[in-house]
């Protein structure tokens, strides 16, 4: 869908997403949502040797390359409606001076994004990126990480003031518990805490693009405890699943975001 009025995507209009950091653990969730409700699902990794096991969990591509050390971005996002980023350093990489592909990585494949006429760029964040008032955990993730997390702010900085529909989710703990549709998104300042699986972070990611109110968005994300007098009051969308017989049993009313 290139070409369209910033927020006007339709559940039907995505056809080509390109999904970075799809080897790891979010990444992998959203390779299993939209493999069956986009044209074409493409996998970056910066390992050959995980061609095969990205294509079973759902890319029908593979791009090879380092978002640190990029050979071809501009091959990279060609032909790309949406791209969801769910690249993140290793904890001990914080001890480190960087560079993080959390930062300059993800912003050389923002800027090939715009470059581009991508429509949408889609960030996976963490609860206490950025100056708004923080939660205790917040705070933790700021002591332990600080780096990546100050890498992860200039990010943000960077997608709000670029020509592209973006949306920034901020989730607390990860898991690997299932997909549970019950999350908590609110306003950054929010100071939710708490933990919240992968899968549903990837809802939220692969939702994002058709989801009005998620246009040039920012959101905390927490599973549970919920926060329900905090909350955000978003209409979740998913893309519409592939094939005229299709039903879509995931388009969620909203009700517990
Ligand atoms: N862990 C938490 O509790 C937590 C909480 C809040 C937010 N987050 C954030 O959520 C995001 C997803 O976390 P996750 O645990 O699901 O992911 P993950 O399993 O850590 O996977 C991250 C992926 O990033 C890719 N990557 C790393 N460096 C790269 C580079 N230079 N170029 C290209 N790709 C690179 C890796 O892919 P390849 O190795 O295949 O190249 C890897 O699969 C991260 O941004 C993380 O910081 C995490």
């Amino acid at each position: 869908m290139r070409g369209s009025p910033r927020r006007g995507m339709d559940t039907t209009d995505v056809e080509t997403v390109l999904v970075a950091g799809a080897s790891g653990g979010t990444g992998r969730a959203v390779l299993g949502l939209l493999g069956s409700r986009v044209r074409t699902v493409r996998a970056l990794t910066r390992s050959p040797g995980k061609r095969s096991s990205l294509r079973r969990a759902g890319a029908d591509e593979v791009v090879i390359d380092d978002l640190l050390d990029p050979t071809d971005l501009d091959d990279t996002v060609d032909g790309v409606d949406v791209v969801v980023s769910t690249v993140g350093s290793e904890i001990g990489q914080a001890l480190g001076s960087g560079p993080y592909v959390d930062g300059a990585g993800t912003q050389a494949l923002l800027d090939a994004a715009v470059a581009a006429g991508v429509d949408a760029f889609v960030m996976e964040s963490a609860i206490g990126v950025g100056e708004e008032p923080a939660s205790p955990l917040a705070t933790a993730f700021d002591l332990f990480i600080g780096p990546i997390q100050a890498a992860k702010a200039e990010t943000e900085a960077a997608l709000r003031s670029a020509s592209i529909r973006h949306t920034i989710l901020r989730p607390g703990v990860l898991t690997n518990g299932p997909r549970t549709d019950d999350v908590t998104v609110a306003e950054p300042g929010a100071k939710l805490y708490g933990t919240v699986s992968r899968a549903d972070v990837a809802r939220l990611l692969a939702a994002a693009p058709v989801t009005e109110a998620a246009a040039d968005a920012t959101f905390e994300v927490v599973g549970c405890p919920a926060f329900p007098d905090r909350a955000a009051a978003v209409d979740w969308q998913l893309p519409a699943p592939r094939g005229p017989n299709s039903v879509d049993l995931d388009v969620i009313d909203g009700a517990g975001d």
